[in-house]
């Protein structure tokens, strides 16, 4: 199993491109099995992820098939996909248990097919992150739901999924982008109320209506869709990845250096660029991205609590307090959205991060000016990144077992990091 290997202390310099948003070109690869005719996505990053998906698609009957893109000093994948020849509509669980969002392939089968059989996705690190809000609302929507066996069996009425109104009784990223993929091929107007808002759910909306879906509303709390009788080939490129660059916006910070982060979309970031702002780092939106300098701050610790977008997101609630543990003062970290995201705390408290967690929702952390390095397990996929930030900013040598995480969601995060002057190395 790979390792990492980082020794602390250098401030980092340079530019970080930031890659195309894995919680983005999940829900679009999902998306491509709704329609008969060839889709491209373009600007897919290059992750285990993004694999796992695949791997599901294929053995639905996807023909798929990538290649490398390079503009400049950048590099992605553009995927073709064709899914006019689908013979199965089962995800089974050895793929679906790889990741969570396989179950996102569960209304798109369910609207072009009228069947699917998809494994329950079961918990995972940060909690039990059940389906039931997905499978409730398909069911307002005509599907009949019958669990068993571990696998969800869902069967329209009389072939098609008929338009609902669905109130979801608490935000939900997954379900929200389940059920308008749903709603796209069903008869009639679905409206989803209190829909997410992230910015993965518009580039879903964004694309649906390329390929002739009727999707008004996605990026705010109300969608209203109208159902057509088929969708059309189209070509999309991946949003940039928000929470990517969120991370390197936080190495900048916690190393107390200074990066160019390109590709980058600032507005969709607002939350944590007011956070770090308040914090005294300065932020400068440029061309094509942002300027984070932290070279002459003096950090102060503050308060979070991680809410649905445009709150402050929970994939950067671990990266946010490891950077706590170097600031100023005490910090207070809330995480309102999973029941048990803090794994990374005594994994940074063996880096001598001073963190107290009050029940399963609060911690609070005094910032001290180094940390030192240690042996540490990474636990999650964000846990593994405030690792890999805190190890940055740590007295000494780190070595981060357990990584495979971190090849689900950055890509090439040690290439990135080491182009900016950071020590740090895979251990095969
Ligand atoms: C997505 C993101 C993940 C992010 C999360 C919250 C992807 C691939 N993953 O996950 O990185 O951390 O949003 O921003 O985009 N819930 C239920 N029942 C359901 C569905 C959800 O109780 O049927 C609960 C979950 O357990 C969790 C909360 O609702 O506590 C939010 O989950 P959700 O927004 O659905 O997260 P995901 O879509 O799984």
């Amino acid at each position: 199993m790979d390792k990492m290997k980082i020794v602390g202390g250098t401030p980092l310099h340079g530019k970080i491109y930031v890659s195309g948003a894995k919680n983005a070109a999940l829900p679009l690869f999902a998306a491509t099995i709704l329609s008969k005719e060839p889709q491209v996505i373009t600007n897919v990053p290059n992750l285990a992820d993004i694999k796992s998906m695949s791997s599901l698609l294929e053995c639905l009957g996807v023909k798929l098939a990538s290649e490398q893109y390079v503009k400049g000093d950048y590099k992605s994948l553009k995927y073709n996909f064709d899914a006019s020849g689908i013979n199965s509509v089962v995800a089974p669980y050895e793929l679906v248990n790889k990741m969570r969002a396989s179950v996102l392939v569960l209304g798109p089968l369910l609207a072009r097919f009228g069947e699917a059989k998809v494994s329950l996705p079961g918990g995972c690190a940060i909690g039990t992150r059940p389906v039931d809000l997905h499978l409730d609302a398909l069911e307002k929507m005509g599907a009949v739901i019958d669990l068993d066996g571990g696998y969800i069996n869902a069967k329209t009425k009389n072939g098609r999924l008929q338009g609902a109104n669905i109130i979801f009784p608490k935000v939900t990223v997954g379900g929200t982008e389940n059920i308008m993929m749903a709603a796209t091929l069903a008869e009639g107007r679905t409206v989803i109320a209190n829909a997410a808002q992230e910015p993965e759910i518009q580039d879903l909306a964004y694309y649906l209506n390329k390929m002739g879906a009727k999707i008004e509303g996605a990026g705010t709390s109300k969608i209203i869709i109208d159902g057509v009788e088929e969708l059309h080939s189209a070509e999309h490129s991946v949003i940039s990845d928000r929470i990517e660059a969120a991370t390197y916006a936080i190495a900048a910070a916690i190393t107390r250096g200074k990066l160019d982060i390109l590709n980058a979309t600032i507005s969709t970031l607002e939350a944590v660029a007011t956070v770090l702002t308040d914090c005294g780092i300065m932020i400068e939106e440029i061309d094509n991205g942002f300027i984070v300098d932290a070279e002459d701050s003096i950090i102060m610790g503050t308060d979070i609590m991680t809410e649905p977008y445009p709150g402050f997101p929970t994939d950067v609630q671990a990266q946010m307090m490891a950077l706590m543990a170097t600031a100023n003062g005490a910090s207070l970290v809330t995480e309102s959205i999973f029941e048990n995201r803090f794994m990374h705390v005594p994994e940074l408290m063996r880096m001598g991060a001073d963190i107290n967690i009050h029940g399963n929702a609060s911690a609070i952390i005094r910032g001290k000016n180094r940390l030192s390095g240690a042996e540490v397990m990474a636990t999650d996929l964000r846990a593994s990144s405030s690792l890999i930030l805190a190890a940055l900013a740590g007295r000494g040598e780190t070595i981060i077992n357990r990584i495979y995480h971190l090849d689900r969601g950055y890509e090439k995060i040690e290439e990135k990091l080491s182009a900016c002057g950071a020590n740090i190395e895979r251990i095969k």
